[in-house]
């Protein structure tokens, strides 16, 4: 059943080059016929000879050769033509696989493991290659192969011809079996392959924390541990190989010598020279198809499992769906309601925010402060709707953010996140990736207000300065300021900074504080700040608590209510840290 579905999946995207693929066919069937004749030309001949028509022998000599020739050329043909579809078959499978592993949820990616993930990939797109190779080119030509030689059997024998086709689906029975045992050893030895994978990548993204703790040996180790199992898998993988090459090869040989004891027998029977040749020709040329039919099954049913954790991501449901009928939001405001917010992250059950209730109004800066693990990125991320609420609505200019799309939705805003991580590519591509069209003057406005400009102009190669994978080359500092322009040059109506000034000496800290001041202006502004210096101008400050909010107000009216914030404040005013409160 999965098979089937695994094959209609596959041709979904063949479907696409049917002409070509109905030419190629054609021309396929014309070399196979072409290649597999050849025993009735050596027939002609000798009847021929016998006959003593030496002219006639010539002509089938001539015959003979041409087929073979042209079965070639003609073969060759095919070919070119089956890569004519291949090469844009492969490349969309992989463009829409990839561009669904895009799509899909932000709680997805959470899960995913990338190492197991690209493995998973590479074997699927070389699995399309070798499921569509061996469907067309050869499994199509085992089938004509059979054709044509039932065929020229039958003019001889009914009895020769019906065992072969016996023989044929006996064997098919047999290689369907086998290939089942076989099937689940791979799917066995696939998944000990991604893990392996899923360390390798692992070991290579975390490669600072393997040198801080000189971990290379344990990872060498637990690369080595995972080889014990793989090795166990690949054996087993193997020999059930080895088990269908004596089962096949032995039935396959009894078949033949069976057909041929019976063509000899018919001998005496009026069976001339010629036609048991023929027979003989055919019947052994057959015997490499049925070899070449329990190769090509067995691969078949390799690129399904295969192929099965590939096209298996097409099948992984978007949870945030966008709107049947988003709502359009040109000129929408950038007042945000938080109504009776709970939340459950998916496979969790503990519940990170419960009964939140919230206004901001349009261009007011709001803070949220809280001990870490509050809910604070959470209920950003609800924002943003990487996450659906489990309970509530959250609404934007007044409309539930569940009636825009998502796109739309970000696009309105601009977020600094806790992390940010670049592009391994230039300053200026990081930079502009939300505005690829940004001006170079535009860039370096928002890179001013950042207070990253002066930074980037130093710097030998300025704006096309490579920044490292995830931003290595960077410092903590620079890549938050960087983070900071980068979401400024959208101009976003709604700006969430989350720990944007986490990673800032005091002098830039404050530099962006007043360019904080000068973008809020005109927009919303969300700050999830832990030092405390950065939003006593707030316009409000949120705590919250175990998913809760516990306190709002300003800053001199919550330090009178002598609540939490006050006493996160005067422990920071003291010096010390939150988190080790
Ligand atoms: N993807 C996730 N799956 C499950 N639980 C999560 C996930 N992300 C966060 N959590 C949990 O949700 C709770 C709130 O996390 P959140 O990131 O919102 O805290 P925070 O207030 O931003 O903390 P901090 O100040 O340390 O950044 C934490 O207990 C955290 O462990
Ligand atoms: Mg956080």
């Amino acid at each position: 059943m999965l098979c089937v579905k695994l094959i209609i999946k596959f041709y979904q995207f063949v479907g696409k080059y049917k002409v070509r693929l109905g030419v190629f066919l054609f021309i396929s069937t014309i070399a196979v016929v072409l290649e597999t004749i050849s025993p009735y030309w050596l027939k002609r001949m000798l009847v021929a000879s016998e006959l003593g028509n030496y002219s006639e022998v010539k002509i089938f000599l001539g015959l003979f050769g041409a087929s073979l020739v042209m079965g070639n050329l003609v073969s060759a043909w095919a070919l070119y033509l089956s890569d004519r579809i291949l090469v844009p078959l492969s490349k969309e499978i992989r463009e829409t696989v990839f561009q669904k592993v895009l799509e899909l949820d932000f709680a997805y990616h959470v899960d995913k493991n990338t190492g197991s993930l690209i493995s998973a990939f590479r074997r699927g797109d070389s699995a399309v290659f070798t499921l569509f190779f061996n469907l067309h080119n050869e499994l199509y030509r085992v089938l004509i192969n059979l054709l044509v030689t039932v065929y020229f059997l039958s003019t001889v024998s009914w009895g020769i011809a019906g065992i072969l086709v016996t023989i044929f689906m006996m064997n098919l029975g047999l290689i369907t079996w086998l290939v089942n045992k076989n099937l689940k050893t791979r799917t066995e030895f696939n998944q000990v392959e991604d893990e392996i994978s899923g360390v390798i990548t692992d070991g290579m993204i975390n490669y600072e924390t393997v040198k801080y703790f000189a971990a290379e040996k344990k990872e060498r180790h637990r690369l080595k541990d995972k080889f014990i199992i793989w090795s166990v898998k690949l054996f087993k993988f193997g020999d059930s190989f080895r088990l269908m090459d004596v089962i096949i090869g032995t039935t396959s040989g009894l078949g033949i010598v069976l057909m041929l004891w019976m063509t000899v027998n018919q001998l005496d029977n009026g069976l001339s020279n010629g036609d048991m040749i023929m027979v003989a020709g055919f019947v052994t040329g057959f015997y490499y198809q049925f070899f070449n039919l329990f190769f090509r099954v067995r691969d078949i049913a390799k690129c399904l499992t295969d192929l099965q954790k590939y096209l298996g991501i097409l099948d992984n449901e978007v949870i945030v769906k966008d709107p049947k009928r988003p709502v359009k939001i040109d000129k929408i405001k950038g007042k945000v309601e938080f109504m009776n917010i709970g939340f459950v992250y998916p496979k969790n059950k503990e519940r990170v925010l419960d009964k939140i209730n919230l206004n901001i109004k349009e261009g007011e800066q709001v803070a949220f402060v809280g001990r870490s693990g509050a809910g604070k990125t959470t209920l950003v991320k609800l924002l943003i709707r990487f996450y659906d609420p489990s309970e509530g609505t959250i609404k934007v200019g007044g409309i539930n953010i569940k009636k825009i799309n998502k796109s739309d939705l970000r696009k309105l805003m601009g977020v600094v996140p806790q992390e940010p991580i670049l592009f391994n590519n230039t300053i200026k591509f990081n930079l502009s990736y939300g505005k690829p069209e940004a001006t170079m003057e535009e860039i370096q406005i928002v890179a001013k207000r950042a207070n990253i400009l002066e930074f980037i102009e130093k710097l030998p190669k300025s704006w096309e300065t490579e920044v490292g994978e995830r931003g290595i080359k960077l410092s903590g500092g620079q890549k938050q300021r960087l983070a900071i322009a980068r979401a400024l040059l959208s101009d976003p109506k709604i700006l969430i900074f989350d720990e944007a000034t986490s990673s800032l000496d005091s002098e830039s800290e404050k530099m962006i504080q007043e360019a904080l001041k000068e973008v809020s202006k005109s927009r919303t502004v969300i700050i999830i700040a832990h030092r405390f210096s950065t939003i006593r101008d707030a316009d409000k400050i949120v705590v919250l608590s175990n998913g809760n909010i516990v306190e709002v107000g300003k800053h001199d009216q919550l330090i009178k209510e002598k609540g939490i914030y006050e006493k996160l404040w005067t422990l920071q005013s003291k010096g010390k840290n939150i988190e080790e409160n």
